[in-house]
């Protein structure tokens, strides 16, 4: 793997590889190390997992680190992207992890900038892939047959990046049924694979897995802004709408969580919650998602 930049890149075998390396690392702390590459997090848009979990991923396997501060860097003064790219290149870094607002920029950039790997840690509306393969790895550790499973992804389908590249993962592994649960106003431009509806109830019944977005209020424009309180009533993952969902239903959320919002404290902390195991496994992945990068891809 040279670049990680969307889920479409890869084949079910390489995603079964990155998922058993991560869970190698797991359970196997005698990590490689890299301690001839630097890697640079260049974050547009702000972040805590996923930039901190590649920051302590490039640690643990003796990777250095540049938090490049963007609102202080020289791109305040009008250099461009390729060109603050290509200088920390110049000094040594050969490995980019970015998140931008626009879609498709790090796939771009991979075509502009010779002889360096670029992560995609999410870009606009379009991708998060190593949010979806950290997902899956947790999923894996619970539930053993993806064809067997229905899985529900209920909130801000329209604006979420994470059920895009999650969509395409589960395409690729055919689970049994996936439902894509939202109001109207907020049903995705594009379906990848499964079906949308906009009953919480027949979207959660008998579901093995509960994935929850957050509602992300800075992608709203006028047109697509819903009373939040309306959206709590009838989307919100409470005990009582859980309770459609299978006895042992696993509850997922990417994070940021929004409580009272798009999931209430009683289910984010109860019993049936997978979120911090998520961000736990998110560095496992991260490391994996590193390792294939330096061990495997030729820049
Ligand atoms: N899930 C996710 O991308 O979280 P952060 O925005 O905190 O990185």
């Amino acid at each position: 793997m040279k670049h990680l930049l969307d889920i479409n890149q890869l084949s079910s075998r390489e995603i079964t590889s990155l998922v058993q390396r991560a869970l190698h690392f797991k359970h196997n702390p005698i990590y490689p190390r890299y301690s001839h590459c630097t890697m640079a997090n260049l974050f547009y848009e702000n972040s805590t997992r996923t930039r901190v979990s590649f920051e302590l991923a490039a640690n643990a396997l003796g990777i250095s680190v540049v938090n490049l501060d963007l609102s202080r860097s020289s791109e305040c003064k009008g250099e461009v992207i390729d060109d603050t790219m290509k200088t920390l290149k110049a000094m040594g870094i050969s490995l980019f992890v970015i998140r931008h607002t626009q879609d498709g920029l790090p796939q771009a950039l991979s075509a502009r900038i010779d002889d360096v790997h670029i992560v995609n840690a999410g870009d606009g509306q379009h991708a998060h892939p190593s949010q979806a393969l950290l997902d899956l790895m947790t999923i894996l550790e619970h539930k053993s047959d993806l064809t067997q499973l229905k899985i529900a992804i209920v909130g801000d389908l329209r604006h979420s990046r994470v059920a895009n590249s999650l969509q395409c993962l589960f395409a690729t592994f055919g689970v049994g049924e996936l439902v894509l649960v939202a109001p109207a106003i907020w049903h995705p431009k594009t379906v990848h694979y499964g079906r949308v509806t906009t009953s919480l109830r027949e979207g959660l019944e008998n579901a093995d897995v509960v994935i929850c977005l957050r509602v992300q209020q800075e992608r709203l424009c006028d047109a697509e802004q819903m009373d939040l309180a309306s959206y709590r009533r009838d989307y919100a993952i409470s005990n009582t709408s859980l309770g459609y969902a299978k006895s042992d239903a696993m509850v997922m959320h990417p994070g940021p969580i929004n409580r009272g919002v798009e999931i209430d404290s009683d289910v984010a902390d109860g019993p049936q919650s997978f979120i911090l195991r998520q961000v736990s496994n998110g560095v496992y992945m991260r490391m994996a998602i590193l390792d294939a990068l330096i061990a495997d891809g030729r820049t």
